[in-house]
């Protein structure tokens, strides 16, 4: 039974404590925020024990996972501390995306664990949903023939407008990650961005992609849209067959090219793609990384790592300066 700890008790930090306890691998510990009142609610709900600093957890505690559920600036600014006290102690640590906004941040998180030959995963909960990872063996099994493109989009509303690029950074590790896990590395990213009506910062954007293999892509994004039907899509294409994921865990079509037929597989209430919440989609992410840490799995192959979500947030930079620029950027 895996031991678990966790940073930052507001509404996210919650529902990952509940998935820790309900699974049979792990257990729930100890709970810890800098805000006492939080800390003292989660402690009471979950029935352990309240900590209000992550290192006094951490070395009192020693547990095999540390979940880092902070916010901050731009939804990620207090990642990096407890993060790094994590590695320090030790401890397997799953955080919340995006991982960092400051990538030289970033990148000292992701070479403390691997420094330290620790697992260290991300909540792209978005690719870990039964039907995201269905579609992923159409693609390994070479069911669309070689790829050739990727159209992706998302939009929900969301009127905070805390920074001007808090569209892009907080949504988009999301819908960049899953076009990574399909497609692979993107090497080059042009993006327009505009305001919506009433609106003060880049709450709509369109980027254009490249991967490594010659894929080319796009994505749309906005923070605009009140949600109401489906918030993402997701189509890819190759030589033999194109399919499309309609929010991450409702529907999976599959097009076999020159035919007339298609694979149809619709989110039911029964059965293995059963998942009706967006909390669903946290219990299969966490549930992922706490069996991966269980079988011991090497650091490196941790599904949805930190050095994927580092990826992702190098692409939203170069995304970013090719607004700025007006320039097609190179993912460095
Ligand atoms: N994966 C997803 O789909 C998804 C969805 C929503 C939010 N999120 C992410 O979840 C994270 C948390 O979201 P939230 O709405 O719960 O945020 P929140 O701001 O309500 O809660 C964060 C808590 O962390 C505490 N905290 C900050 N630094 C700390 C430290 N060093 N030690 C102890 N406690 C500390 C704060 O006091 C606060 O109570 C964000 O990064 C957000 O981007 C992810």
């Amino acid at each position: 039974m895996l031991r678990v700890a966790i940073v930052g008790m507001g509404p996210i930090g919650n529902l990952h404590a509940d998935c820790y306890q309900e699974f049979a691998l792990s257990e729930l510990v100890g709970v810890c925020d800098i805000n006492k009142e939080r800390a003292d609610a989660a402690s009471k709900r979950l029935g352990v024990p309240a900590f209000y600093d992550a290192g006094e957890m951490l070395a009192q505690l020693q547990p095999d996972i540390c979940g880092i559920t902070t916010g901050g600036y731009e939804y990620s600014s207090d990642h990096y501390e407890p993060t790094m006290q994590a590695f320090e102690a030790g401890c397997n640590v799953l955080g919340e995306k995006p991982i960092s906004n400051e990538i030289d941040k970033a990148e000292e998180m992701v070479a403390l664990a691997r420094k330290k030959g620790l697992r260290y995963g991300v909540n792209l909960n978005h690719r870990f949903t039964p039907l995201a990872r269905k579609a992923k063996n159409w693609v390994d099994e070479g069911r669309l023939g070689d790829l050739l493109f990727i159209n992706m989009a998302m939009w929900i509303k969301n009127p905070v407008e805390s920074s001007p690029w808090f569209h892009l950074k907080a949504l988009h590790p999301h819908t960049v990650d899953v076009m990574r896990y399909y497609c692979g590395d993107i090497t080059h990213v042009q993006c327009f961005a505009i305001k919506g009506p009433g609106r003060s910062i880049w709450s709509t954007a369109h980027f254009n992609m490249q991967f490594a293999n010659g894929v080319v892509g796009g994505l749309t994004g906005s923070y605009d849209i009140e949600r109401g039907h489906p918030m993402e899509r997701c189509e890819v294409a190759g030589t033999d067959g194109r399919f499309v994921l309609e929010d991450m865990f409702d529907q999976l079509t599959l097009y076999p090219a020159g035919s007339a037929e298609k694979t149809v597989i619709t989110n039911t209430a029964f059965g293995p793609f059963s998942e009706k919440t967006f909390a669903d989609t946290f219990r299969n992410r966490i549930q992922r990384f706490v069996e991966q840490v269980f079988q011991g799995v090497p650091p490196k192959q941790i599904d949805g790592s930190g050095a994927d979500a580092l990826a992702a947030q190098k692409i939203l930079a170069a995304a970013i300066e090719s607004v700025q620029e007006g320039t097609v950027v190179e993912v460095k």
